[in-house]
């Protein structure tokens, strides 16, 4: 068995783990990430694209901001289509000037990995049989194998920034965490295609068929989503019933509809609202999906993460300069109000725009009702505004 110290361990290399890595080394505190999957399988896993003002501004402030300055397409407003008509929520004139910038998850990942790399600080992919052990006494250990070979590494904490299927949250004594889940009775079918986009602003549409959302990665890549059954099979949705039903779903009366590319990438992705608490168990913090997921429609899930882990970096800077346990012990009540405020919102957004199985023609009515007053009203503009671009970091 090898055997290795150091201050704060880290499982997994998502947004997460690889953001407080940078974090901490940024505030000389030292960290060992841990990561099963390999390199190039997290950095290529299409997921997230919307930034938060918050998000960016932390970028920029801990060194990260260059090429997302160069490359990352600003929005100062989003559309939000129905009944054949999109109407434009100017975000930023009712943010005073806060924005979203669509910058993938692949692109954050990767300029973290470059950070860490820079620094020559300890990042391992393809490990193993990872377990977290000792977790109840004062020095927490996190146990893998790597080429074969069996580690230990004894830490005065442990991030578990594993994702929802992590094994950090499991840990954690059942009866200690309180958990709270809803799924959805439907999931979304993505897509990346080789087409410039047609709007400069992501179309967020309710039409009778269903959900759909056009979005881009760059001036070159469109990214767009249906609303699906939870148990769509990807072999059923040839490349032309997909455009058939983004055109028919997205299409607007004033002759605005999708550019149409080559389709590089295709997948099915579930809907799930999920919240444990505490995200804490003495020397354990949990932080991003390993703690909560939101569905996707309020494109929440990252930004919560970044979130998650500016506090952790605090509260462990604090503890480590002066002793001070208070922010560690602020952590979980602080992240559970922001996580249940980015749950609500992305509820709302999900419920407003989706059609269920269940529904009946009144609920169709109320739904569209729904988003005339939205688009109509400053006040409610407002309100999605606000909760889109998100609250400034603790
Ligand atoms: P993850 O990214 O899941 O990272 C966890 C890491 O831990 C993974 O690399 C995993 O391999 C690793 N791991 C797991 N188990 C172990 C183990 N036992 N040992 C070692 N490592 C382990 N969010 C937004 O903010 N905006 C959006 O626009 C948005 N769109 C989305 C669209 C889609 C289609 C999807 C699927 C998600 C979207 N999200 C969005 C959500 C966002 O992608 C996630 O919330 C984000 O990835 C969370 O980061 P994380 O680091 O907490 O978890
Ligand atoms: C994306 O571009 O992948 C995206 C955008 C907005 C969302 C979700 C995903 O709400």
């Amino acid at each position: 068995m090898k055997r290795f110290r150091t201050q704060v361990g880290i499982v997994g290399a998502g947004p997460a783990g690889l953001m407080l890595g940078h974090l901490l080394h940024r505030q000389g505190i030292d960290s060992i990430i841990l990561e099963n999957r390999s390199q190039d399988y997290v950095i290529e896993r299409v997921r997230a694209g919307v930034l938060e003002q918050g998000t960016v501004d932390l970028m920029n402030d801990v060194g990260l901001g260059t090429r997302l300055n160069r490359e990352g397409l600003r929005h100062d407003g989003v559309y939000i289509a129905f009944a054949g008509a999109r109407h434009r929520i100017d975000m930023a004139a009712l943010t005073g000037g806060r924005g979203i910038t669509v910058y993938g998850q692949n692109e954050v990942v990767k300029d973290l990995i470059a950070a860490r790399t820079a620094a020559n600080a300890q990042l391992h992919f393809g490990v193993t049989d990872l377990r977290v052990t000792d977790i109840e006494g004062p020095e927490p250990r996190i146990v893998f194998n790597r080429n074969g070979e069996p580690y230990e590494i004894a830490c005065d904490f442990i991030a578990g920034c594993d994702g929802f299927h992590g094994v950090c949250r499991t840990s954690i004594p059942h009866e200690l965490l309180r958990t709270y889940e809803r799924e959805y009775p439907f999931a979304w079918l993505g897509i990346l295609a080789d087409a410039p986009p047609s709007s400069d602003e992501l179309v967020y549409s309710l039409h009778e068929r269903g959900f759909a959302l056009f979005s881009m990665r760059s001036p070159t890549v469109t990214r767009l989503y249906l609303q699906c059954a939870p148990d769509e099979q990807i072999a059923d949705w040839p490349d032309e019933r997909i455009w058939s039903e983004l055109e028919t779903r997205l299409s607007t009366s004033d002759g605005w509809r999708p550019n149409q590319g080559r389709i590089v990438q295709k997948g099915v992705t579930p809907m799930r609202s999920f919240v444990a608490e505490p995200m804490r168990y003495r020397r354990l913090f949990l932080a991003g999906d390993a703690a909560h997921i939101v569905p996707p429609t309020g494109a929440k899930g990252l930004n919560l993460a970044v979130a998650d882990v500016c506090r952790l970096s605090n509260a462990l800077a604090a503890y480590y300069k002066s002793g001070s346990e208070t922010l560690l012990d602020q952590y979980s009540d602080t992240g559970l109000r922001r996580t249940w405020r980015a749950q609500r919102f992305s509820w709302w957004m999900t419920s407003m725009l989706h059609k269920s199985d269940s529904d009946n023609p009144f609920d169709h009515q109320r739904r569209l009702a729904d988003l005339e007053y939205l688009v109509s009203s400053r006040a409610a503009m407002t309100s999605l505004a606000e909760s889109y671009v998100g609250a400034p970091l603790d």
